[in-house]
């Protein structure tokens, strides 16, 4: 039976070896780095974080398949070989990130901070609070994840718009697409979500010329960040410059450009700014593991792949 190579960047790789042995106890998996045997044996690479050059060696590879929603971490391989890259797609993942989205949406909407900082003063003092129908949210990247943030924030109330880079139609959410449209969707949107796969197109484009295009002078009274895309996406010091300068209000970044995130970026002693370490949509293993199987599985029934990334547009 053909082998599965389970290559997972992790502080606990051994636990995915099992996660995956416990569910298809018949199959032949070979736990990456210490297990690998033939090489020629391995048809598929379930993968997070491989290392560069680490999947041309398999020269029997029918399939790569991502631990992740993200690809960045496979596609940056120079010498990827040409067979099918399948992303995740996992409910669980969804709702993990849908749950962050909204949290943070909330917690920039209702104040929070503001309220945890009057709490240490012991100070009873409310504030104007707009209701969330006059508060515009803008979710960057319509895809799996992005869509359904934004159809749970509309149902919460927000008045939600979305940019993808295609054209696309979500019942009750306004849509723009393509850099034709960016401006108009930035200037309508107070609290900017960014949910896009970091590409060749997207790398950097949360930067201070874009802050300054967001709307600051609605109901909020100021621009808000949630980054949980993933970290190239942002210049960091464009986000403290923009905070500076009041053009940006209150970013929550979940992802960096390097992660761990250093210990000396200046990002985590900010006091504007919600640093978490890229657990916006951390994921039962089990489903994962599951998941990756089940596409495996409907491969050798003769069905083709899911969620089959487009190496051309680098998701
Ligand atoms: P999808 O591939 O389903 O969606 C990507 C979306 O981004 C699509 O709407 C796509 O447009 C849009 N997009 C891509 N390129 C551009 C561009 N140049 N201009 C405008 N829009 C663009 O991905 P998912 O929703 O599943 O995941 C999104 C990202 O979230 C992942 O790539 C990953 O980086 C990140 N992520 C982060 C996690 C975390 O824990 N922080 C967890 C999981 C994912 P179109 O619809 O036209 O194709
Ligand atoms: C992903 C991630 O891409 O967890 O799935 O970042």
């Amino acid at each position: 039976m053909p082998a599965i190579l389970i290559a997972i960047l992790d502080s606990n790789p051994d636990a995915w070896g099992e996660e995956f042995r416990t569910l298809a106890p018949t199959r032949d998996f070979r736990l990456w780095p210490d297990c690998v045997g033939d090489p020629t044996d391995i048809a598929y690479a379930c993968v997070w974080e491989p290392p560069q050059g680490l999947l041309a060696k398999f020269t029997n590879l029918k399939a790569i398949l991502s631990l992740g929603a993200g690809v960045d971490h496979i596609t940056s391989d120079t010498s990827l070989p040409d067979v099918p890259i399948v992303r995740m797609v996992d409910p669980d993942m969804t709702m993990r990130m849908t749950e962050y989205v909204v949290l943070h949406v909330l917690i920039a909407h209702r104040r929070l901070r503001l309220y945890d900082a009057q709490q240490r003063q012991r100070l009873w003092r409310n504030h104007d609070e707009p209701a969330a129908n006059k508060v515009a949210v803008g979710v960057m990247g319509l895809g799996v994840l992005g869509r359904d943030a934004a159809d749970v924030l509309s149902r919460i109330g927000f008045r939600v718009a979305g940019w993808s880079r295609t054209a696309t139609r979500i019942p009750g959410i306004e849509t723009f697409h393509g850099d034709g449209d960016l401006d108009a969707f930035l200037a309508r949107t107070e609290i900017l979500v960014s949910l896009l796969p970091c590409t060749a197109r997207t790398e950097g484009i949360l930067n201070r010329a874009l802050f300054r295009k967001l709307k600051r002078d609605g109901a909020l009274g100021g621009a808000v960040l949630i980054n949980a895309g993933r970290g190239k996406l942002q210049i960091d010091a464009d986000i403290v410059d923009a905070l500076d300068e009041g053009i940006l209000s209150a970013p929550t970044l979940d992802v960096f450009a390097t992660e761990p995130l250093a210990g000396t970026s200046p990002l985590w002693a900010h006091p504007k700014i919600t640093v978490t370490p890229h657990n916006a949509a951390l994921s039962d293993a089990r489903s994962m593991a599951l998941n990756m199987l089940k596409q495996i599985e409907r491969f050798e029934r003769g069905l083709p792949f899911e969620n089959v990334v487009d190496r051309g547009a680098g998701y």
